[in-house]
């Protein structure tokens, strides 16, 4: 199996069905700014890996797609409010400038609202015709770990962290909530959709656990170590808002090499789900070398 292409055509699959979903509309410059942000490139992570926790289970991922697009707004949301200037302050994202200095703060604003409220406009556009119980437990996981439960959560405490030294547990919350909160997302709903039983979501929860603190810390790692060409993204990000990260708390090597040891446990743990998980487990792997 070719899993590279699988990669590709998943990832075509996402770009189609939010293009369809985001078609402009009124107010014009709304639209244009929605899809300014979501279509500026990006890895499309928590689509695939939505989509292939619903696999991994057996499940049907076309069912999943509306899911999978409603997280990717979900997720570039929170990127057009996390570069605002009372936020991370950034002017590029995704390889263009962000959303505030492409338009206005104003209208980047609410764009990220648009794209969050939209996100759910989605979902309870499925909701509405399919009564499958496990599909509003998906949806329900996906509010619960994108707000106060998860990544708001997170980017709250992350921002009032700055200029302050925190301890690990604080660090540890920061990344498991801002990060691990929509990648956990991706693979309970996923899986949920799939038909998944609650023991199989409790799995992918402690998948997601090890899976977004790593992708947090190799994140943090590559705001020191990379270049904005690569990243598409400013570097030197967190020193200038006097951000402790995994990197300036314990130093380089060990951020590799505990991002090394979460991400490894991660792949162990998809890789006992059996065959079905293959691709996931591939792309989980696929992600430890990656260069932004
Ligand atoms: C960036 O997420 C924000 C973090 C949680 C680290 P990604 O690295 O997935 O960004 P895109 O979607 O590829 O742009
Ligand atoms: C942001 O973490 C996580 C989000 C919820 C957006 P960062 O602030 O480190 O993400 P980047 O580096 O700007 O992508
Ligand atoms: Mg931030
Ligand atoms: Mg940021
Ligand atoms: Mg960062």
């Amino acid at each position: 199996m070719d899993y590279s292409a699988k990669l590709k055509e998943r990832i075509e699959t996402i770009n189609k069905a939010l293009e369809e979903y985001l078609k402009p509309n009124y107010p014009q410059r709304l639209y244009e700014a929605m899809n300014y942000s979501v279509f500026a490139g990006g890895k499309r992570l928590r689509p695939v890996l939505l989509l292939s926790a619903c696999e991994a289970v057996g499940g049907d991922t076309e069912r999943a797609i509306p899911f999978a697009c409603a997280l990717e707004m979900i997720h570039t949301y929170s990127l057009i409010h996390d570069d605002l200037p009372a936020m991370d302050n950034d002017d590029y994202r995704r390889g263009k400038l962000t959303c505030h200095k492409q338009f206005d703060e104003a209208l980047a604003i609410l764009a990220g609202d648009g794209l969050l409220t939209f996100a759910f406009e989605t979902i309870f556009g499925v909701l509405l015709k399919d009564k499958d119980y496990k599909l509003t437990q998906a949806a329900a996981l996906i509010a619960t770990y994108s707000g106060s439960g998860g990544m708001l959560a997170g980017q709250v405490v992350d921002v009032e962290s700055e200029g302050k030294k925190i301890d690990y547990k604080t660090l540890m919350y920061i990344h498991d909530n801002k990060t691990g909160g929509l990648i956990k997302a991706a693979l309970m709903a996923g899986a949920l959709i799939g038909g998944a039983n609650s023991d199989t979501v409790s799995s992918f929860e402690k998948i997601g656990y090890n899976l977004g603190m790593a992708f947090q810390i190799k994140d943090d790692i590559l705001d020191v170590t990379s270049t904005t060409e690569v990243l598409g993204k400013p570097v030197l990000s967190d020193a200038k808002n006097e951000k402790q990260t995994y990197v300036s708390l314990y130093g380089l090597d060990n951020a590799q090499q505990d991002y090394e040891t979460l991400s490894e446990g991660a792949v162990k743990m998809i890789k006992d789900m059996g065959e079905n998980a293959d691709f996931l487990a591939w792309y989980a792997q696929s992600l430890i070398n990656r260069e932004k």
